[in-house]
């Protein structure tokens, strides 16, 4: 099983995604933790240049083709190799946030983008993505605290030193998304306090899998 967490910045997908990985552990499912960007090494050369400031003047459409390359790298030698293990995949990040960040953000095409995915990736998606919805200006004070308080690196606060209204369009596309494809996604409210967000992640996914 792939499931994939999406959110804006300091939504709690970090914090979440372990203890997801100790529910399936409880449940004796064996399960990967990963990440996009940077789940592999290679994948982890691609994350130092997408997320760096010093990245700042990266194309559009160069930094999408740098997403969609650390995707092909992961699925490959990762993703599709663990879930053939009959391992349980869990992935901070996949697709959806490229559709959201690069398109509905950015501005690239969302037909181009899904196009790509198709011819890149056969359109290999999630099984479940479970989106922690969050107030923008919350999220992003919550990771300029990270940041500021040395928790991660400064080295990747390219996407936290967006304009609000970018972050708003990055919570709006996946409200979007969300409302497309309901059969994938649970909308988590990440806004309360994290043992109530763990226990209705939890809950979401124990109705999922019975
Ligand atoms: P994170 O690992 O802290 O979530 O940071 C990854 C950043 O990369 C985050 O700001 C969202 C951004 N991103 C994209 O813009 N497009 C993508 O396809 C992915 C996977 C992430």
């Amino acid at each position: 099983m792939f499931i994939t967490l999406e959110g804006i910045e300091g939504c709690g997908k970090t914090t979440q995604i372990k203890d997801l990985a100790a529910f399936f552990e409880d449940r004796g499912q064996p399960c990967v933790v990963t990440r996009e960007p940077g789940g592999t090494d290679i994948c982890r050369q691609i994350r130092s240049i997408l997320l760096n400031p010093s990245s700042k003047g990266i194309v559009p459409t160069a930094e999408l083709l740098l997403y969609m390359a650390d995707r092909a790298q992961h699925i490959d030698r990762l993703v599709k190799p663990c879930l053939a293990d009959n391992k349980v995949v869990l992935c901070d990040r996949y697709f959806d946030a490229t559709v959201v960040y690069q398109g509905y953000a950015r501005g690239i095409d969302t037909g181009f983008i899904c196009e790509l995915h198709r011819l890149v990736l056969a359109d290999f998606k999630p099984d479940i993505t479970l989106l922690l919805d969050l107030e923008p200006r919350v999220g992003l004070a919550r990771a300029w605290q990270e940041l500021n308080s040395g928790n991660r690196s400064d080295n990747e606060s390219r996407f936290e030193a967006e304009t609000i209204s970018f972050h708003e369009k990055v919570r709006a596309g996946y409200l979007e998304l969300a409302r497309l494809e309901p059969e994938r996604f649970r909308i988590i409210d990440a806004s309360r306090d994290k043992m109530q967000v763990q226990a209705d992640i939890r809950k979401v996914l124990t109705e999922v899998l019975d």
